[in-house]
């Protein structure tokens, strides 16, 4: 049997042909565009995320035998608002995760509602990003788009709903809405009367593992699929890369470098950071999780080469980063080109190259680049030890995970064992399994993760290289306090 992995991302979606023994057949990728209507602002069109969706599917499996398609499911993208109308047409462009308009209602749900009953509510604050917020703004700036609202979904749950009809989500992408009381895992009533939603505008919550439906008959002769292909609620995309890397069970760590960065820790029980610097999710595994996300990590890199430096050989700008220079830049880079989240939560941040020289080169201010966002993931690592949390090694998957350097750079600022995985494709993997334990190929998540997750290879950090990095990461960590308020005035 076959099962198909969609990593719904940000610049594109991947799907992924998988057999029932895990391995992986065939891949395609479709990009679709990103808007940046005003700075801060990011925003997609959930037509464009189905249309691609649907080329995908085709081209996926072209050449294979369809009658073999046994399930489907997600990793996608995370907070991101869809609101479609009685007749089920999407009302507005989708407002990303990594969109930092709604500053005025997150701090109005922070301050005026109050971190303490958001936590009691939902075991997490408000963070511009976060699903809520962007209700309320949708509710005070376009107030008549608010009224047509019949359905509130996120970008995974739009394309399971283009595909089966049913108006679903899973646990962990239902906890990054701020809607969500995690720890019993349903809608909470308090959460949903604060932001003027009804129950009948969310969808029904699944476990991540659990089926919502079959194709739809028009869809399935569209695709060539059977009708009777089986469709998994899926899980948002760190969920489905820790699904996908092994990291399920206690304590287990993944990092995902993709155009955000994620440290991502699985736990058994439910908890809760009592900062709320970390967010506390739902897995896919059925447990809990505790996560930092940084709003820009491999699109740092990206936009480094592509927009400053006018290139895609990365390997090329990364070979002049020679070992000698590990650990002794002088130049120094805050990654937060799109406002942070974990732990500052501040949508006025911004990416600051500071410490250059005349002597100061380009592969410096690129190592500064690839170290800045290493430093900025060690921020929300030490939140986690700071809670009693202890993490020997990690997994590490996305784009970002494929440089040899930066994997480097990352082992030895966090000085642990980073191991990696036979598969890069951490969300659509994860997806492809989630499908595969829904169809009763595997027992569990678990099972599934045991049986299909290798270890490739490993980076071990250096006693040497990591005390240079400790030092650095020292100095790193007064950079931000220090300009932090100037950030309001000059964006
Ligand atoms: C997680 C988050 C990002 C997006 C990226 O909280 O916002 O990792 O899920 O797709």
């Amino acid at each position: 049997m076959y099962y198909i992995g969609i990593d719904l991302g940000t610049s594109a979606v991947k799907l992924l042909l998988m057999e029932g023994n895990g391995k992986i057949v065939n891949i395609v990728s479709k990009e679709y565009p990103l808007f940046f209507p005003q700075p801060g602002w990011s925003e997609q069109k959930p037509e464009d995320w189905w249309e691609s969706v649907k080329e995908g599917l085709k081209e996926l499996t072209e050449g294979f035998d369809k009658t073999q398609v046994a399930g489907i499911s997600f990793g996608g993208q995370m907070h991101g608002l869809v609101i479609l109308d009685k007749d089920d047409r999407v009302i507005r462009p989708a407002i990303l995760w990594n969109d930092g308009r709604t500053q005025e209602e997150t701090d109005y749900l922070n301050n005026v509602i109050g971190k303490e009953k958001l936590s009691k509510y939902t075991a997490n604050i408000a963070f511009t990003g976060f699903t809520a917020p962007k209700i309320l703004w949708v509710k005070n700036k376009e107030p008549e788009n608010f009224a047509r609202i019949e359905k509130i979904m996120l970008p995974k749950d739009y394309i399971a709903y283009q595909l089966t009809g049913s108006f679903c989500t899973d646990v962990s992408d239902a906890s990054g809405m701020l809607l969500f009381d995690v720890e019993n895992k349903c809608w909470s009533t308090e959460m949903l009367e604060i932001c003027g939603v009804k129950a009948s505008q969310m969808a029904k919550v699944f476990e991540s593992y659990e089926v919502v439906g079959t194709l739809k008959a028009d869809i399935a002769a569209e695709l060539g699929l059977p009708e009777a292909v089986k469709v998994a609620a899926g899980a948002g995309d760190n969920a489905a890369a820790a699904v996908g890397t092994g990291t399920v069970g206690n304590a287990m760590c993944n990092i995902s470098l993709g155009t955000s960065g994620t440290i991502f820790i699985s736990s058994e029980r439910f908890g809760v950071d009592k900062h709320n610097a970390l967010h506390s999710f739902a897995h896919a595994d059925g447990k809990f999780h505790l996560m930092g996300c940084m709003l820009s990590a491999a699109s740092c890199n990206k936009w480094w080469m592509e927009e400053i430096l006018q290139t895609t050989d990365f390997s090329a700008q990364q070979a002049a980063i020679t070992d000698e220079k590990l650990g002794k830049n002088h130049v120094y880079f805050l990654p937060y080109l799109m406002g942070e989240r974990s732990p500052h939560n501040d949508a006025n941040a911004r990416g600051t190259f500071i410490g250059l020289t005349m002597d100061s080169t380009r592969a410096d201010m690129y190592q500064a680049v690839l170290e800045g966002v290493a430093f900025a993931i060690r921020d929300s690592f030490e939140v986690a030890k700071s809670l009693g949390i202890e993490i020997k090694a990690s997994k590490i998957c996305g784009g970002g995970a494929k440089s040899p350097l930066w994997r480097k750079i990352i082992a030895n600022v966090l000085n642990i064992r980073l191991d990696i995985i036979e598969s890069e494709e951490g969300p659509g993997y994860g997806g492809a399994m989630l499908a595969a334990v829904a169809c009763g190929e595997y027992a569990s998540v678990e099972e599934a993760a045991a049986k299909l997750v290798k270890v490739v290879d490993s980076v071990d950090p250096t006693a040497e290289l990591a005390a240079r990095y400790e030092e650095r990461y020292q100095k790193f960590g007064q950079i931000y306090p220090t300009v932090k308020d100037l950030f309001p005035k000059i964006s």
